[in-house]
């Protein structure tokens, strides 16, 4: 698959880095808003083509996909125009806090018999499919309750994170791992409850979320720019508790660890680099090799779970997903 870059984001240098350990996949392109910065990061990645704009990139004939690292709020639009310039898309996280425009890209992207999906790489690390084996059968016993965090201290308020215009936040940004890794286990919430602390800036510089599950399950969460960079995820359950110390970012490394029947047990997992992974799939889905890993029907609940929670911080009030 020739990939083209959609901006020259500081988390392309992932792609990149996952791009060269596969034969799957290369990136031949990239484009940004100014032709002179296209160039200089061309030549320092070794990319064989530099756009000065990013439709140029879009009407690149050798490109076959696009991978979409712009800010937040302009992810929906870059994507209806990669999707209509034929190209399939890897779009980063969160997609979109809107589910109308979730929807209106699958519609879109199933029309034109593309692929689009969002670039949760965790969700295609080993460590995230045996967190999701154990649960499954039974390791934990009934599933009760999650907690996690993900959390970096934001000290520059230029960053596209804090800006609103952009869609930034720290619900956007981090929380939305946190509302993920509590739906693999637990499914789609069934309301949500919010408190956030909103910055000068106008964006919400820390939510902390309830979700309420089917069966009584509860998770809980707190992702926040105001606090020093931590990230895990608990799962309880009648039986026992999974302690996953790196559940987002694996490669900063920790340990997965069963806890059961007073015992503490340490889950072995396959190193792997989750960007290549995520890149891998996404290219056999668009040669019908394989199903995209995270379509439509995920980015959909994501989507309606984010919107439910920041409207639940604003109207201070629970509100059904
Ligand atoms: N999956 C992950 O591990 C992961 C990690 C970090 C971030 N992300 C996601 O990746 C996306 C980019 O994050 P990032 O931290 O890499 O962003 P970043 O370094 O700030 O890059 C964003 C890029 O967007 C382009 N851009 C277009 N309009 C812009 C504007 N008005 N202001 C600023 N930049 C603009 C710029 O590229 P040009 O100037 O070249 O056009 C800029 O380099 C976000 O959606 C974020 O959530 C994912």
């Amino acid at each position: 698959m020739k990939l083209g870059l959609l901006s020259t984001a500081n988390i392309n240098a992932q792609i990149i880095q996952g791009a060269a350990e596969t034969d799957r996949v290369d990136v031949a392109a990239v484009g940004s808003r100014d032709g002179a910065r296209a160039q200089t990061y061309a030549a320092e990645h070794g990319i064989p083509r530099a756009h000065s704009t990013y439709e140029e990139l879009l009407e690149d004939t050798d490109v076959d996909a696009i991978y979409i690292s712009l800010p937040n709020g302009m992810h929906h639009e870059w994507t209806m125009k990669a999707l209509a310039a034929g190209k399939h898309v890897l779009c980063e996280k969160p997609y979109s806090r809107h589910p109308a425009e979730v929807e209106e890209a699958f519609d879109a992207a199933e029309a034109a018999g593309l692929i689009l999906t969002e670039a949760f790489m965790y969700r295609h690390h080993p460590q995230t499919k045996e967190i999701e084996r154990l649960v499954r059968e039974g390791a934990i016993g009934r599933l009760r309750s999650v907690r996690s965090v993900f959390s970096f201290a934001l000290t520059d308020l230029t960053n596209v994170r804090a800006d609103p215009e952009l869609a930034g936040g720290a619900l956007m940004d981090v929380g939305c791992y946190c509302v993920s890794g509590a739906r693999i286990v637990a499914g789609d919430p069934v309301s949500v409850l919010a408190e956030q602390v909103v910055g000068e800036t106008g964006v919400d510089m820390a939510t902390h979320g309830t979700m309420r599950f089917w069966d009584d399950v509860v998770a809980q969460f707190e992702a926040s720019f105001l606090a020093p960079e931590r990230q895990a995820l608990e799962i309880v359950g009648d039986g026992g508790v999974l302690r996953v110390a790196a559940p987002w970012r694996v490669d900063w490394g920790g340990e997965l660890r069963l806890e059961r029947n007073g015992n503490s047990e340490r889950v072995e997992v396959e190193l792997a680099n989750s960007y290549r992974l995520e890149l891998e799939n996404f290219a056999h889905a668009t040669e019908f090799l394989a199903s995209p890993l995270l379509g439509r029907g995920d980015a959909t609940v994501q989507a309606r779970t984010l919107d439910a929670l920041y409207r639940s911080a604003a109207e201070g009030t629970r509100i059904a997903v």
